[in-house]
């Protein structure tokens, strides 16, 4: 026997060629163990629904169970005629249960509806385990953002010097998208949470199944509304790859910055050896790999959702097999994810910064201008006229080779009458760092507040 789910109409079996093409279980085997939960629901409605006798019920959810086991256990594996995730489970039963027994499951199901199930009971359980190693991201960043304190560092725009922020802001501005993340495969979770299983191959069931009851015992809310949809669509496959692209896009901003952080230029962290890699031919060689792997793995889980969506675009309804093509691409970025966000959790915690450095670095390139600027607007100058004379102050220090704070209560008055010596109280990196105190800011105070509020938000997530 070839193994196939048809054969009535068939003069013969696939060619090899076909059946070499056809073929899914080197993927699609990971979606076994609830390919058979469905199909102890679905046995369940077929006896609701009188098709089959208590006995059989109870024969068929005992090779069922017997089947899993040995899935579980790695005793039963697909074989070379097996073409996906379901002929070869089909196969599995029939072994277990005999021919007239296993080959009543069948009924009022199709592999269409089937597929479309399993793929959201998946997914739905990697982003509950995903969302969960991206939170001990979120938390690494957080002890390090504790543990900064008050520390300084040279905010950036353009790459350029622009003003003084806390090294704990900074690393925060790191938490907050990734908690976005984890917020958006919990929305997204609730349109997952929706079951085709009952839809058929595209226009529903003749046999009085109860779509509703194998949505329940499969942990879904609901069924699908319409039956052709809930077979073709695939935006719940689309709209997780998404989260999961962005995830990595998220990790490898981070990612470049640690990249940049540790050179010698910037001097700013030091890696710590487990979580970094030494060079072949080097020996003084320390290289951020965890790091420019999280910004390459981005690339490529970019290219899955890219591919994905390209697999989708031409699709008439219902069912077409292009849709077997949604599944590696997911897989893909599940297996990533699962190795990359632990070793970048561990590189985060790990990471040792040269706070002194970063203090020393945080105002230079007149990166307190705008400060002067602000105390001006503070003294009643309109905002044009304080940029024009701050920008005076910085030409001035640029001709003589001085920072702003060097400039004397004269030079200062021969700039602006209106730049008196008070002006120095924002000349300093703590000064401008306090008087940013608006809810989001990087004073000192708001960003203590703000720490509190992301620690409470990676615990309630
Ligand atoms: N292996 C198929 C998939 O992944 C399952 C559905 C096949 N249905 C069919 N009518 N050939 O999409």
């Amino acid at each position: 026997p070839s193994g196939a789910l048809w054969g009535g109409r068939f003069a013969g079996g696939p060619a090899d060629a076909l059946a070499e093409l056809s073929r899914s279980t080197h993927f699609d085997w990971r979606l076994a163990r609830h390919d058979l939960a469905g199909s102890r629901a679905h046995a369940r409605v077929l006896h609701s629904a009188g098709l089959l006798d208590d006995d059989q019920l109870a024969g068929m959810l005992a090779a069922l169970d017997a089947l899993d086991a040995d899935v579980a256990s790695g005793a039963f594996v697909p074989g070379p005629a097996d073409e996906d995730v379901h002929s070869a489970l089909e196969r599995g039963l029939i072994e277990r249960a005999g021919a007239d027994l296993g080959g009543r499951l069948r009924a009022g199901r199709s592999r269409n509806d089937q597929i479309a199930t399993l793929i959201r009971m998946y997914l739905r359980d990697q982003a509950r385990h995903l969302a969960g190693r991206v939170l001990d991201v979120a938390d690494a960043l957080v002890a390090q953002a504790d543990a900064a304190g008050t520390a300084a560092m040279p905010g950036r725009t353009h790459l350029q010097h622009a003003q003084p922020v806390l090294l704990a802001h900074h690393l925060l501005a790191h938490v907050w998208p990734l908690l976005r993340d984890v917020r958006r495969w919990r929305d997204w979770d609730r349109r997952a949470a929706v079951s085709p299983y009952g839809s058929g191959a595209l226009a529903g069931s003749s046999l009085g199944l109860d779509p509703a009851a194998v949505a329940a015992e499969l942990g879904f809310d609901a069924p699908v509304e319409n039956s052709i949809d809930g077979t073709a669509a695939r935006d719940v496959v689309a709209e997780f790859a998404f989260v999961a692209a962005m995830v990595g896009v998220d990790l490898s901003r981070l990612a470049e910055e640690v990249i940049l952080w540790a050179t010698k230029e910037l001097g700013f962290v030091r890696l710590d050896d487990a979580y970094s890699t030494g060079s072949s031919i080097m020996p003084q060689k320390k290289n951020p790999d965890v790091a420019e792997l999280a910004r390459g793995k981005a690339g490529r889980m970019i290219g899955d959702l890219t591919g994905l969506l390209a697999t989708l675009k031409g699709l008439p309804l219902a069912y077409n097999r292009d849709l077997q093509e949604d599944k590696e691409p997911v897989f893909d970025q599940v297996d990533t994810l699962d190795v990359l966000l632990p070793a970048v959790a561990g590189m985060v915690a790990t990471l040792r910064f040269d706070t002194e450095r970063m203090a020393d670095l945080a105002p230079q390139g007149f990166a307190l201008a705008t400060d002067v600027a602000e105390w001006l607007v503070r003294q009643g100058v309109p905002f044009r006229v304080a940029h024009e004379v701050a920008g005076a102050c910085v030409t001035v220090c640029e001709q003589r080779g001085i920072e702003l704070w060097d400039l004397s209560d004269a030079d200062l008055a021969a700039i602006s009458p209106a730049l008196t010596p008070q002006v120095r109280e924002v000349l300093s990196v703590g000064g401008s760092l306090a008087s940013r105190s608006a809810v989001g800011g990087t004073a000192p105070d708001r960003v203590a507040e703000q720490l509190r509020a992301a620690r409470t938000e990676v615990d309630r997530l």
